[in-house]
């Protein structure tokens, strides 16, 4: 069988980041110089894996506009673009929506609906979104909407204590996933194998499986240690600049497969958009 093309729309980190929403952590000055160069080695990083990057150019305006994974939520069979919890971060879709519609059929989140697209985790046919401080139930209802029909069961799960419910979980395998268990409940993932982040390392369960790799941040050695234990094929990057501005890995991306219908979407495709009205944000 062969496999889907991946796909990674990212985008560059924007001189403004400085100014990022911050809500667990301290704000510290951020090298724009060394979040831009770890960033591109994040970008070759993924190219190594397989992945072809289709890269942003950089929004002055938008400090966190480089965490492109909130701005939308992308499945084989379309793509909904999200509402954001921050406000600052609410103009950040409009460009990630252009990206895009020659790949997927868009829907997208209204008024009251807000969420962030690091709440979302797919793991097969199952989407567990995170009620954080960022989406909230009616998110969760119109989301579980618009994909229901592709067969997908969409479940809310708290979260505390950390930004994103991919703060807390992350998928490593299909079957498995890596975990900080103070964060959200292990039980509400009951069926999965989970790996436990190492206690010393609460940041460490951000995790981005792409193609056969796991990009995976260098600053956590010891739970690296620990899914290699597993035999989990780590790809480390060094992140620790965006990280100061609560990214981590899977922020940095979104990441899909080539739509089997080919290079591009006809216009056709982009007339079945759904759920687009104006002046909603
Ligand atoms: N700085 C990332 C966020 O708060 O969305």
């Amino acid at each position: 069988v062969k496999e889907l093309k991946l796909i990674a729309i990212t985008r560059d980190v924007s001189p403004s980041i400085g100014r990022c929403e911050l809500t667990h952590l301290p704000r510290v000055s951020i090298d724009v110089a060394k979040a831009r160069a770890q960033h591109r080695a994040y970008e070759e990083t993924l190219r190594g894996l397989g992945v072809e990057i289709v890269a942003l150019p950089a929004e002055p305006a938008l400090p966190d506009s480089v965490f492109v994974e909130d701005a939308a939520v992308v499945l084989d069979e379309c793509a909904v673009i999200t509402r954001p919890g921050a406000v600052s971060r609410r103009p950040e879709t409009d460009s990630i929506a252009a990206a895009l519609r020659p790949y997927r059929a868009l829907s997208f989140i209204h008024d009251p609906g807000t969420l962030d697209g690091g709440d979302v985790m797919r793991v097969g046919r199952t989407i567990f979104v995170g009620l954080s401080g960022r989406s909230n139930r009616q998110a969760i209802d119109e989301l579980a909407g618009i994909v229901g029909p592709f067969g997908y069961r969409v479940i809310g799960v708290p979260v505390s204590g950390c930004l994103h419910l991919k703060s807390a979980v992350t998928p490593i395998a299909e079957d498995a996933l890596l975990i900080n268990p103070g964060w959200v409940n292990p039980r509400d993932f009951s069926g999965f194998r989970l790996i436990e982040v190492d206690p010393s390392e609460t940041q460490a369960a951000n995790a981005l499986r792409a193609g056969h790799g796991i990009l995976y941040p260098a600053a956590f050695p010891k739970t690296r240690s620990r899914l290699e234990a597993e035999g989990f094929r780590i790809v480390p990057v060094d992140v620790s600049e965006l990280a100061k501005a609560e990214g981590a890995v899977t922020c940095c991306s979104l990441l899909f497969g080539r739509s089997h219908r080919g290079h591009r979407m006809s216009k056709r495709g982009v007339g079945r958009e759904r759920g687009r009205k104006g002046g909603d944000e």
